[in-house]
C-alpha cells in the first residue's frame, strides 16, 4: 500500500504543469477556489493521485484516469483492467497526502494543526463519550494533539468506508494502545467489525498530522514524498 505526500508548490510554473494532468472538471473545480492556499493543496493532491495511480500501473497516463463517484460521493477509479485498485486523497493547508492499494478499503486523511480553541466547540457531536473524556482530562498540549489524533483517525476511516459523515460519528471511538498502536470500538449502528481494521498515524510536518485506515490484516504501507512531475 503506497502513501504519496506531497507540499504544495508555490511556482505558478510547477502548478500549470500539474493542472494539465488534471482533467476539465478538476481544472474547473481549482479555479473556483476564493483562496490561493486552496487552489495550490488541491491541484496538488489531484496530480499527487493520477502520478501515484500511474506508477501503480504504468500502462495508464496519468491524464488518463477516469474516475466515478459512490454513493457517498468517494471517487474511485474506473480505467479497465486496473482489478479493485482503491484510492483515496486529502488536503489541507500546505500538505497533500494519497493513498492506494489494490483491493483494500483504504482513507486517508491530513489535518492542519490550528492553535485556536474553536476546535473544542463541537466534539461532542464528533467524538465518542470515551473520546471525550479522555480529551478533558489532558493539559493543554496534549489535548489538542489528541484532538487531531481522533479527528485523523475517525476521517481515515469513515473516507475508507466511502460513507463520509453519513456514518454515526460518535458511535465510532478510538483509543491509543501499546506503543504508538491504536484501537477501533464501534457501535452496533456503525455495522463493522472493528477487528478488520489497521491504522497508522503520521506527522508529515511539525504543523501536520495525518492518518491511513485500511480493511485489513497487515498493514503495508510504503511512504514517498514523490516528484510532482
Ligand atoms: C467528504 C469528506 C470525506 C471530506 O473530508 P475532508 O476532511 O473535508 O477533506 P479531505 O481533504 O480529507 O478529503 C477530500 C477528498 O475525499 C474524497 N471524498 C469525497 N467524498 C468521499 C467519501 N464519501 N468517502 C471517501 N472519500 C471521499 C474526494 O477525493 C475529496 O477530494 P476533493 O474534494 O478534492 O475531490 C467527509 O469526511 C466530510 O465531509 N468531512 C467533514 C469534516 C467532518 O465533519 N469530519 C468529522 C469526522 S472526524
Amino acid at each position: 500500500m503506497d502513501l504519496s505526500l506531497a507540499v504544495p508548490p508555490e511556482s505558478t510554473y510547477r502548478l500549470d504543469q500539474m493542472l494539465e494532468l488534471l482533467n476539465d472538471d478538476e481544472r474547473n473545480r481549482a479555479g473556483r477556489f476564493r483562496h490561493d492556499d486552496d487552489r495550490r493543496t488541491f491541484i496538488t493532491a489531484h496530480a499527487l493521485t493520477r502520478l501515484g495511480l500511474s506508477r501503480h500501473h504504468p500502462g495508464i497516463t496519468p491524464t488518463e484516469w477516469t474516475f466515478e463517484d459512490g454513493p457517498w460521493g468517494r471517487p474511485d477509479p474506473t480505467n479497465a483492467g486496473i482489478g479493485e485498485l482503491r484510492v483515496n486523497l486529502s488536503h489541507t493547508r500546505d500538505m497533500a497526502a494519497v493513498v492506494a492499494a489494490d483491493a483494500i478499503q483504504v482513507g486517508v486523511d491530513v489535518e492542519h494543526m490550528t492553535q485556536e480553541d474553536w476546535i473544542y466547540e463541537t466534539i461532542d457531536t464528533v467524538f465518542s463519550a470515551d473520546e471525550c473524556t479522555s480529551l478533558l482530562r489532558l493539559d493543554e498540549a496534549s489535548r489538542r494533539e489528541r484532538f487531531y489524533l481522533y479527528w485523523t483517525l475517525k476521517e481515515s476511516y469513515i473516507k475508507a468506508r466511502g460513507m463520509g459523515v453519513s456514518l454515526p460519528l460518535t458511535q465510532i471511538s478510538f483509543a491509543p494502545s501499546d506503543g504508538d498502536g491504536v484501537v477501533l470500538e464501534v457501535e452496533p449502528g456503525v455495522e463493522d467489525e472493528p477487528s478488520a481494521w489497521q491504522f497508522a498515524i503520521f506527522h508529515p510536518s511539525p504543523t501536520v498530522r495525518g492518518a491511513v485506515g485500511a480493511r485489513t490484516d497487515e498493514l503495508d504501507l510504503v511512504s514517498s514524498w514523490p516528484t510532482l512531475r
